[in-house]
């Protein structure tokens, strides 16, 4: 087999001929001094999607969540998250190193903490303690295995954040996937959170970018971030354009890869060995254990790329596949033959 199922991540999404004929068609002029006039127009668009007054167009959703949690916390201040949050585990530590923050980390089941245990983490006054100023939410959850954030837990949070004045911060790098799994609209989601962001590469499909959305005053001020951190981009309308063309066509697609995770899943789950359960596959990311294969990962691992099928490893003992806009139904079935024919030998 020649052809190669790369099921790795949804960042290998690769922009579709309509999305470079957008991107070649795109008026262009320098975006540092605002004068970019597709980055205004996808700013413009994305902060009416999200319900919020003002977005900003960033290089990548690592950099959207450290300048919001530049923008939202001090010095020393404790920003409460997730064990497994991109935020902690996959930035380079850049939250302590650029914000001089402390992360007080909470694990929780799938990712999703509760309001209870947010509230129970809130360090009283004392000046011995830090100041608790930010909380920061992943929906959806990408190492719990595209969890999605329940909107009442969400909206639980937020009031425990309010009656306690701390600002919070969605990681939405995948809030259009809990978008179309849920059908809860993106502006219901934002309206609990003083910042988002949200990948445009990725699902998406763009190849670059992120964006944040926010008030007026914030965005303006996180607009001085970017530039401190190095994004200020100038004739960004190239990329810009992509991100219009995926905001405007690429969205309910993603009801495409839920299918198709749903359908890797329940072909997963017949394979004697492969520890899965489909019920839980909310989106499009799928963790499967293989521990009780005798051959090592890395021999699985080896067997599924001689054969075309590239996953990638999550734990010493599971894999994670992802799916997005390169993959199609055939790919999936495909995909479960190489499985079954290389676990099964
Ligand atoms: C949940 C989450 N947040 C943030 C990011 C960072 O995005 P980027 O790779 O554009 O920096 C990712 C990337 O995979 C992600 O999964």
């Amino acid at each position: 087999m020649n052809r190669i199922i790369d099921l790795r991540s949804d960042t290998m999404t690769k922009p579709s001929p309509d999305m470079r004929r957008a991107i070649a068609n795109a008026d262009v002029g320098d975006d540092v001094w605002g004068e970019d006039p597709t980055v205004n127009k996808l700013e413009a668009y994305a902060a009416t999607m999200l319900g919020k007054p003002a977005a900003l167009f960033v290089p990548s959703g690592t950099m959207a969540n450290q300048i919001a949690i530049r923008s939202l916390t001090n010095p020393g201040d404790e920003i409460i998250i997730e064990t497994n949050a991109h935020i902690v585990q996959y930035e380079s530590g850049a939250a302590s190193a650029l914000s001089g923050i402390q992360p007080c980390t909470l694990s929780a089941p799938r990712g999703i903490m509760t309001a209870e245990q947010v509230e129970s983490a809130i360090k009283s006054p004392d000046i011995h303690n830090p100041l608790t100023s930010l909380i920061c939410l992943e929906n959806t959850h990408n190492r719990a295995g595209g969890t999605v954030y329940p909107l009442k837990t969400i909206s639980q949070i937020r009031n425990i954040a309010t009656a306690r004045n701390i600002a919070m911060h969605l990681d939405g790098a995948r809030l259009f996937n809990a978008v179309c799994a849920t059908g809860v609209a993106p502006n219901i989601y934002a309206s609990h959170f003083e910042t988002v962001s949200f990948c445009l590469s990725k699902g998406l499909g763009a190849p670059v970018g992120s964006m944040l959305v926010s008030s007026k005053a914030r965005i303006a001020q996180m607009r001085r971030i970017r530039k401190m951190y190095g994004g200020g981009m100038r004739q960004a309308g190239i990329i810009a354009a992509a991100g219009l063309y995926a905001l405007k066509h690429n969205i309910v697609r993603l009801h495409d890869d839920h299918k198709h995770a749903q359908l890797l899943a329940q072909g997963l789950e017949k394979v004697p060995g492969i520890m899965i359960d489909a019920k839980k596959i909310e989106t499009n990311i799928i963790i499967f254990d293989v521990g009780q294969f005798h051959q090592s990962q890395d021999n699985l691992f080896n067997a599924l790329k001689r054969e075309g099928l590239l996953l990638s490893r999550f734990t010493p003992t599971s894999f994670r596949a992802v799916t997005h806009l390169g993959i199609t139904h055939q790919d999936i079935v495909d995909a479960i033959e190489i499985i079954n024919n290389t676990f099964l030998q």
